[in-house]
């Protein structure tokens, strides 16, 4: 039986899986068990930062590997205190948590909104209509988008919905009550639209009229993806928190989440807590992530591809322009909407040699490796060129 099959014998039918067998990845490239290789610009859905088996990260591991595989948080770590100076010295923020995924990071922030609510008489929290925070209930609760919660209600309680980029909607939202309002600088799942000026400026005063926290989820547009460490060095507002993941662990799981100095003491002894999170492995290949993208000179090269990338995508979409909508996003996250037929574009792309996929309507969705070049761009846009004929005109 081939491991299609397998898969569809053994495994809850949750997932809808490319159809190859992957043996190696190598820096963007992934290469099947029949040796065809595919150009990697979904980099395990902004996970692998570095590309696949980027040698710095090869040898972190391998020092780590000698030394322990996992401890328990009864035990501080060097290397998940070097991960943490290094996570706070790059931001403004004061302390961080470590978790091994990004829904646990949004879990955590959530609890902790909750404990500094609760002291000051406020409990509801704002987000944003196609949004994504996750998919454990918490998380989930705030995740506004029909199709992950519907048949999981009850969900969270006082959970305030707002559409999204619709200023004069979320100041009728924001009241005393509201504890925090999270939301992602660009939209990720919910099909790369970035927050609107307008509505960074009524959280700004949401903040200060009404002392609510502002959490960014920087999950996927975090760690160099958008040619800043974050995203919200772009944005007219530093968050008081946020939760980060995918990319930080540079292909194992590690999450995080940093908290601004006003919410250092918010958890006391024991009200938080994680077996894995902050395991030595994924610190020691996070670290290495940290040391190499937050090189100014690497997020100039990101931005600078990541500008070809939207130029390519744009003469994409003036091209075809009878099935393409327009382009989205930022740096190495970018979104190209189409009329229709997404998946299908996908699943061709990927017959091509091209790993991209869908997010939001009708959206295809560009996450490549940071470390690509001109080059790579240059691989993608023929294929995606190719592609679009084979789907939309033969
Ligand atoms: C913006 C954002 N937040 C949270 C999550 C959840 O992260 P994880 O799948 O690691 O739990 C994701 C995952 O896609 C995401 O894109």
């Amino acid at each position: 039986m081939d491991i299609l099959a397998l898969e569809k014998e053994y495994f809850l039918n949750v997932y809808k899986r490319f159809p190859a067998e992957i043996e190696k990845g190598e820096g963007a490239y992934l290469i099947d068990k029949q040796g065809n290789s595919y150009l990697d610009f979904l980099s395990g859905i902004a996970v692998n930062s570095l590309g696949h088996k980027h040698p710095s990260i090869i040898a972190s591991l391998q020092k780590q590997i000698e030394r322990n595989l996992h401890l328990s948080n009864y035990f501080v770590q060097d290397i998940q205190v070097d991960l943490a100076k290094k996570l706070l010295d790059l931001t403004p923020f004061s302390k961080a948590f470590l978790t091994n995924s990004g829904t646990e990071a949004i879990e955590g922030l959530l609890k902790l909104v909750r404990k500094w609510g609760n002291n000051k008489g406020k409990n509801e929290i704002i987000a944003f209509e196609g949004s994504f925070h996750g998919r454990s209930i918490g998380s989930l609760s705030i995740t506004i988008q029909d199709k992950y919660q519907k048949n999981f209600t009850p969900l969270l309680p006082n959970i305030i919905t707002v559409p999204f980029n619709k200023p004069d909607a979320l100041k009728n939202a924001l009241s005393k009550k509201t504890a925090a309002i999270f939301y992602e600088g660009i939209t990720g799942e919910g099909g790369i639209h970035p927050v609107s000026d307008d509505i960074f400026s009524v959280m700004a005063e949401g903040r200060t009229k009404y002392d609510c926290l502002l959490i960014a989820d920087e999950i996927q547009t975090g760690v160099g993806r958008t040619g800043k460490f974050y995203y919200y060095e772009y944005c007219p507002i530093i968050p008081d928190a946020v939760a980060t993941a995918k990319g930080l662990g540079g292909g194992l799981p590690l999450g995080a989440f940093l908290v601004s100095d006003e919410l250092t003491s918010v958890f006391d002894l024991g009200e938080h807590g994680t077996t894995f999170g902050g395991n030595p492995l994924a610190c020691a290949a996070g670290y290495v992530v940290l040391q190499i993208v937050s090189d100014q000179n690497f997020l100039n090269n990101v931005e600078k591809n990541g500008l070809y990338l939207k130029q390519k995508l744009s003469e994409i979409c003036d091209e075809f322009n009878d099935v393409t909508v327009e382009r989205r996003g930022k740096g190495f996250m970018q979104g190209l909407e189409l009329t229709k037929d997404a998946a299908k574009v996908m699943m061709e792309a990927f017959k091509q040699g091209l790993i991209i996929n869908t997010a939001g309507d009708n959206t295809l969705r560009f996450l490549p490796p940071l470390i690509i070049e001109k080059t790579h761009i240059d691989e993608a846009y023929h294929k995606l060129i190719k592609t679009l004929r084979k789907v939309f005109y033969s």
